[in-house]
């Protein structure tokens, strides 16, 4: 990962974090039309839930230039994820659902480039998540 990369997150990122709580909301509208079968995986407040994964993608985003930091979290993360009842196909659905959700919010900052960057900084978070839960690695 890039510092070009690192960057065009970071920014794009400041201009999600006013409005979290919108974007949450969306995002979680653009999973369950993707796959209303996901809904019934969340059994909490939706809105505390949100505010959880907002904050968890904006720990990540801040270390992005020091990633082995927060790779023990996501190892964790992604194995709880496993008692929530996630599957490995579940990561897909979720990171087009949060490109979605950031083309929405950020209009005509969601450039190629910027997509581009998110498109590898989610499979890079996916990628931990995933072999701590489903890979033993
Ligand atoms: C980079 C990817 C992801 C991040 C950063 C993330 C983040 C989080 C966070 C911070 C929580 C709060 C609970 C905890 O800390 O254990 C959580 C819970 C949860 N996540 Fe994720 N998540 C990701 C991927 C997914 C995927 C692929 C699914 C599949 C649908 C999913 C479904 C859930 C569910 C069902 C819960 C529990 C909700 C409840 O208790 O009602 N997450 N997630």
């Amino acid at each position: 990962m890039n510092s070009e990369v690192i960057q065009l997150v970071q920014h794009s990122w400041a201009k999600v974090t006013p409005i979290a709580s919108q974007a949450a909301a969306l995002f979680y509208r653009n999973l369950f039309t993707l796959d209303p079968s996901l809904k019934s995986l969340f059994q909490g407040d939706m809105e505390e839930q949100g505010k959880r994964l907002m904050e968890m993608i904006g720990t990540a985003v801040q270390k992005l230039d020091n990633l082995e930091t927060v790779v023990p979290v996501l190892r964790s993360l992604g194995k709880r994820h496993v008692r929530y009842g996630v599957k490995e196909e579940h990561y897909q659905t979720v990171g087009t659902a949060l490109l979605t959700t950031l083309a929405q919010g950020l209009g005509e900052h969601f450039t190629p480039q910027v997509k581009e960057a998110w498109t590898l900084v989610y499979g890079v978070m996916a990628d931990v998540m995933m072999k701590a839960a489903y890979h033993n690695a």
